[in-house]
């Protein structure tokens, strides 16, 4: 096998903190190797149009603590359609890329299985705040955001207490319920709602009630973004009138949104895209590709990226027609085995919200 002599890196999707130091990480350890690098501009679409940088070590100076992505980010539609996709295979070609490091969500691990079919081998590393993609137990971003998102809540709990006040907070996640649940943990809300587990209206209004009449002054309540009435309102904005009117406590709504996807990563975020983005080069130096790179209890591992996006769409009931049969039984198993973990994790942080919010 020829040593492999360029590759390029992507950032794509929402951005996340840590995707610069995922960035440096790949590009120092390929630069080490003796491998070329060339950044992406602007994700796939930078594949589209062309907008390609050669990288030498200085390239990455100063931005492993920069939050936002340095190659920038967006969701290309146009990578989707196979005449996108033969324009970016053809500015491969013109620039020598053999090969491509792409740091994002599901999204773009779709696009870099799409590269790889047509012979440009990718390696996927996860980086959203959401924390969504069920095959790796953690995603570059996550622990920034969240600890953004509980500066916040520490916030509104000073004001809450001052004023006797209840606070509904919608964060962010998607239809991932694991920014709300670590943040109400953390923040000591009184109660976390998230999209993937019911949840009891009555008992909540009647518990702030009562804990309101023996002298509580402050509640917080934490959203998921993902959580809807079933005529498709936002649940967080038709909650906090209800709670106020029930309960007599006076309550504000607040939305986080895409302030927590900016800022400093953390040191959590910067180790592990550090690791994540070494373990990347390393795959396609062995000729290995189609992987997504993933933190499985501590370790870094490489995971088949089908794999991964059956396992998601299993988890978040998505799957199409023939996305199980394309794995073999003992990986169905796997799925399926993956699938209660992670909603047994969820059950269990549920509860220690309920249990500490009394
Ligand atoms: O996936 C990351 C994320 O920030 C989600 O938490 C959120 O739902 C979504 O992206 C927002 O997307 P956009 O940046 O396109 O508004």
């Amino acid at each position: 096998m020829a040593k492999l002599q360029k590759i390029g890196i992507l950032t794509s999707g929402g951005d996340a903190p840590g995707m610069n130091a995922a960035v440096r990480a790949v590009a120092r350890k390929a630069l080490d190797e003796g491998i070329e690098v060339v950044g992406i501009v602007g994700g796939y679409a930078g594949l589209i149009q062309d907008e390609i940088i050669d990288f030498t070590p200085r390239s990455v100076s100063n931005i492993i603590a920069r939050g936002g992505t340095m190659l920038y980010s967006n969701r290309c539609l146009e990578f989707k359609t196979e005449e996108g996709m033969q324009t970016a295979i053809a500015t491969c070609k013109k620039h020598g890329i053999e090969a491509i490091v792409a740091c994002g969500g599901d999204g773009t691990f779709r696009g870099a299985t799409d590269l790889t079919n047509r012979g440009i081998p990718t390696v996927g590393i996860p980086c959203t705040i959401d924390n969504d993609i069920t095959a790796t137990d953690y995603t570059i971003g996550f622990d920034s955001a969240m600890n953004t998102t509980l500066g916040m809540l520490d916030c509104l709990r000073d004001t809450c207490e001052s004023h006797a006040r209840c606070n509904v907070v919608e964060v962010m996640g998607r239809d991932c319920g694991q920014i709300a649940l670590y943040t109400a943990i953390a923040a000591g809300a009184v109660a976390a709602i998230v999209p993937e587990l019911p949840f009891d209206e009555k008992e909540l209004i009647e518990r702030i009630g009562k804990l309101s009449k023996e002298g509580k002054r402050s509640f917080l309540v934490v959203i998921s973004e993902g959580v809807f009435t079933p005529d498709g309102k936002k649940y967080g904005e038709v909650l906090t009138p209800k709670i106020e009117k029930e309960t007599g406590v006076e309550t504000r709504f607040a939305r986080f949104a895409h302030i927590v996807r900016g800022g400093a990563p953390s040191l959590r975020d910067r180790y592990t895209a550090t690791r994540m983005g070494i373990k990347a080069v390393e795959l396609l130096l062995e000729g290995k590709s189609n992987l997504v790179v993933c933190e499985i209890d501590g370790k870094i591992e490489a995971l088949d990226i089908n794999y991964s996006q059956v396992a998601d769409r299993y988890f978040k009931k998505t799957l199409k027609p023939g996305n199980m049969e394309s794995l073999t039984p003992a990986q169905q198993q796997a799925v399926k085995d993956l699938a209660d973990k992670r909603y047994a994790e969820l059950c269990e942080m549920y509860e220690m919200v309920k249990v500490t919010s009394k």
